[in-house]
Parts: C-alpha cells; sequence; structure tokens
C-alpha cells in the first residue's frame, strides 16, 4: 500500500496575539494563549521535519507573526531547511530595519493585509486605526525588493470599492493582489449576517475582476471563490490532507487552519508525533482523505475527484457532522442552510448588524483602539 503523497505547503500559525480584531479572522474562536506558544526551537524542528516530508513553501502566520521576538530565528531556521517563507502580516510594526533583518534571515517574499482602499472603513473593520501603518509598511516593503502580494477580505462592507482596492494595489506597488471572498467560518460565520454580500455585488465584483485582467496583468489578480451563491461547491484545501499542514501556535496540526474548530477530530500535535507520522498515520490527517468517507450525493458523484465534497470544515460548522456533503452545494441535503442565508442577504434592508471583533479571551461588540 502507498502513503498520501507528500505535502508542499505549511501553514506556520506562530502566534494567535494581534494589533487587530477583523471580525472574518480564520483564527479559531478560542484563542491560543502565548504561554502555550510553540518555542524557536520547536518551530525549527518542524521546518527541517517539513521539508523532509517534501514541503518546499511556508506562510509564515499568525495572529501577527512580527509580535514574535524570535521570528528572525523562525525564519533562518526555514531557510536552513530550504524552506520558501512567506510572511504574512498585517504591517503593524513593520519597519525598514526588522523587515531588513527577516530579509538577511532568509525570508523570501510578504504578503501585506489591508481592510479596504478608504482608510476609514479600512480602520473600522480593523478595529483600529492601521491604514497609515500599513501604508507605511507597503513602502518598507517595495523598498527592500522583495515579493510583494496585498491581500483583502472582500464582503458585503467593501466589495463595492473593488475598483479603488485594485488601484490602490497598483498605487503600492504590489506584484499580486488577492481577493479573498470571505468563508464563513470561526470569526467569520459569527459575523456571516453583517458580511455576507447579496449575488449582485459579487456578480458586479467578477466583472470589474474581468475586466482588470482584460486591461493589465499588474497587479496580479487572484480571485479565491465565493462559495454561498454559486450552489457549487470550492474543493477547499485541493482536498484534505492533499497538499498542506497547519500548525497551529501551541503545536496543534491539522489537514486545514478552519479544522481547529472540528471539536471531535481529536488533531496531533508537534510536540507529540514528528510531522511524518501525522502526515501519514494521524486519524486527523486520514478522516477524509481520498473519496472512501463520502455518504449521501457525494459517494457516487462525478465530480467527487473534482471538488473532493466541498469543504469539510464548512459541513462541521453549519451541521455538526464534517462526513456530509458541504451545504454550499446545491446537491447537500442541507443546502438550505446556505440558501437561507443568501435569501435574507438579499433582502436585508434594515441598519447594518454590529461586527463582533476578533480578540484573545472572547469578542467584543464595538472597535477600540488598544491593542490586546
Ligand atoms: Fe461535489 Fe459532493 Fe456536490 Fe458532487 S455531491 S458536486 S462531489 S459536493
Ligand atoms: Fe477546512 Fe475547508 S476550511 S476544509
Amino acid at each position: 500500500m502507498t502513503g498520501p503523497a507528500a505535502p508542499w505547503a505549511l501553514l506556520a500559525e506562530l502566534t494567535h496575539a494581534c494589533p487587530l480584531h477583523c471580525p472574518y479572522c480564520s483564527n479559531p474562536l478560542e484563542l491560543v494563549r502565548k504561554s502555550t506558544e510553540l518555542a524557536a526551537d520547536d518551530w525549527a524542528r518542524v521546518f527541517a521535519e517539513a521539508a523532509d516530508l517534501g514541503v518546499v513553501q511556508a506562510h509564515v502566520s499568525g495572529g501577527e507573526p512580527l509580535l514574535r521576538p524570535d521570528l528572525e530565528e523562525i525564519v533562518a531556521s526555514a531557510h536552513r531547511a530550504g524552506v520558501y517563507t512567506q510572511l504574512v502580516t498585517s504591517g503593524l510594526g513593520l519597519t525598514a530595519a526588522r523587515l531588513d533583518a527577516l530579509a538577511a534571515a532568509g525570508l523570501n517574499s510578504v504578503q501585506l493585509s489591508v481592510q479596504d482602499a478608504d482608510r476609514a472603513n479600512s480602520d473600522l473593520i480593523a478595529g483600529r486605526p492601521s491604514y497609515a501603518a500599513k501604508e507605511q509598511a507597503a513602502e518598507v516593503i517595495r523598498a527592500a525588493g522583495l515579493p510583494f502580494g496585498l491581500n483583502v477580505v472582500l464582503h458585503r462592507r467593501n466589495l463595492d470599492r473593488l475598483p479603488e482596492i485594485i488601484e490602490l494595489g497598483e498605487r503600492w506597488g504590489a506584484d499580486r493582489v488577492e481577493l479573498a471572498n470571505t468563508q464563513f467560518y470561526g470569526w467569520a460565520l459569527r459575523n456571516r449576517e453583517a458580511l455576507l454580500p447579496t449575488r449582485e455585488q459579487l456578480d458586479r465584483a467578477k466583472q470589474v475582476v474581468a475586466d482588470h485582467r482584460a486591461r493589465s496583468r499588474r497587479p496580479e489578480l487572484v480571485w479565491v471563490l465565493p462559495d454561498y451563491y454559486e450552489g457549487v461547491p470550492k474543493p477547499c484545501m485541493g482536498g484534505w490532507g492533499a497538499r498542506s499542514i497547519t500548525v497551529a501556535p501551541d503545536g496543534t496540526a491539522l489537514p486545514c487552519p478552519a479544522a481547529y474548530a472540528m471539536t471531535d477530530l481529536n488533531p496531533p500535535n508537534v510536540r507529540d508525533h514528528s510531522l511524518a507520522w501525522i502526515w501519514e498515520r494521524s486519524g486527523a490527517f486520514n478522516a477524509y482523505r481520498g473519496t472512501g468517507w463520502m455518504s449521501g450525493p457525494c459517494g457516487d458523484c462525478a465530480l467527487r475527484e473534482t471538488d473532493f465534497g466541498g469543504c469539510r470544515c464548512q459541513a462541521f460548522a453549519l451541521t455538526g457532522d464534517a462526513s456530509r456533503t458541504d451545504p454550499a452545494c446545491a446537491l447537500s441535503p442541507d443546502h438550505h442552510l446556505i440558501r437561507d442565508r443568501t435569501a435574507h442577504a438579499e433582502h436585508e434592508t434594515g441598519a447594518a448588524p454590529e461586527l463582533v471583533y476578533r480578540r484573545l479571551g472572547g469578542a467584543r461588540p464595538a472597535p477600540a483602539n488598544q491593542e490586546t
């Protein structure tokens, strides 16, 4: 019997601490405390084992990875292992000196997030003033000459400004702009009513992307598929346990970052097992690998090798059972769970619901300017 194909990417979540409070954060509702974070030595072992397993690229992420004072040491260990590194950052704290030190340690590229092209709305969504710091961070990245990606999570409250967002990417000198339609798990699911766009908003946005691509290749646009209106699920993570490994700040190893919320998954920890054992033999990574686990409409569907039954985290979040067909699929017996929400979003005319902001130790309903 042959084992699973090698993973090629590692998402290294160094910390859940973050100066921002984005209401669509992909981190779990129960954030990991600093006291349980992996040390730099642990990360060095993880990168070495990942490289042995076949991983070629690591997204060094969080929370905000710049809050780790030993970030340079961690990046250097990935570089020594021969793994390409991308820093995924809010930009807060990214000075020229810090980026120089990270580049000297072997950092290969940077992905900066911004919440909107409109300064006030960007600050509102981030839950604190931050746009100006991001503008400065963009200058620092451009001056360092590292490959530069700009990430913008799209939703009801910024989607109509997509032309301005693309123009911002051009102005800030990004090589690529990732237009990440909100995926509704974790904090985003909690804020779904406030963030779910209308079909009309999405149709207009798709046209803006098509028009830009027809006109120009710079910046390159990456359109992360929305799945609430399509009736077709996304091939989430390229399949469960198929391409990448997430290691959470406390060492929990997951086939997908959002899988932290699956209460019945029993994920392994890199403190207890090698990454090779985790990838090849752990129950969590094998639970929804391939197609053998499928039942219901996926079991004999012609698309099961194409979309892998959609998203396990969404199936779990909406039905409590990760083995069910993703409710985003029109063939799912649970599709009404999605359809009811889109119908509601289409007819929503009242005051926009309040955002629930992400924070360690629980949510809070209104923005503030202090750091956690
Ligand atoms: Fe994909 Fe399953 Fe829907 Fe078929 S039934 S399209 S495999 S999610
Ligand atoms: Fe986890 Fe889709 S987000 S499988």
